[in-house]
């Protein structure tokens, strides 16, 4: 992700509750110990969708995971996690975690599906609108994990 996606990225954004603004994701861009990758269409290269995360030692955490309504239920969030989870274990990174709003079903499914488990909750963690929030992890070393 460069300055010249965050328009793109801020359109989607948009779609979903808590936006990050134009200025924050510039800031994020900045932090030495952020990642971030993007999926684009194969014919356009139209941005459809992205996923930030930092990583401090050997813990990763995503913050940000979305794709464009019009471009959902096709995997493209699965390739972005898959993309993520290979690049964390080559750089030797040990655990993920993220936070998640708990009315939002459809993303614990997918993180779900992606081998994370329920921790904890942090309660109003969340707002516009106020919500609690899921805390989950995944182990990122274990033979057996899935995916
Ligand atoms: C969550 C989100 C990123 C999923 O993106 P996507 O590209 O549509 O997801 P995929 O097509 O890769 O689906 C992968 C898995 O996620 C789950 N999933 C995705 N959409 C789902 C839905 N509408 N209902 C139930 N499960 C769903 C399923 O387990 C699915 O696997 P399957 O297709 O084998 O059933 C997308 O819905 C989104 O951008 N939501 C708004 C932002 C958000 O909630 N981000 C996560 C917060 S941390």
């Amino acid at each position: 992700m460069t300055a010249a996606d965050l328009a793109a990225v801020v359109a989607i954004e948009r779609q979903n509750p808590g936006p990050w603004n134009a200025s924050h994701l510039a800031d994020e861009l900045k932090q030495p110990l952020s990642w971030q990758w993007l999926a684009r269409t194969a014919d356009t290269d139209r941005v459809i969708g992205y996923i930030i995360g930092r990583t401090v030692a050997d813990e990763a955490e995503i913050l940000r995971l979305a794709v464009d309504a019009n471009h959902r239920r096709r995997g493209v969030a699965q390739q972005l996690l898959q993309h993520t989870f290979t690049e964390l274990r080559r750089s030797g990174t040990l655990t993920c975690f993220l936070e998640l709003r708990v009315s939002n079903i459809v993303a614990r499914r997918l993180y779900e599906k992606n081998g994370f488990q329920s921790i904890g909750i942090r309660y109003n963690y969340y707002q516009s609108p106020d919500e609690d929030a899921f805390v989950m992890t995944k182990s990122l070393q274990d033979k057996g994990a899935s995916p």
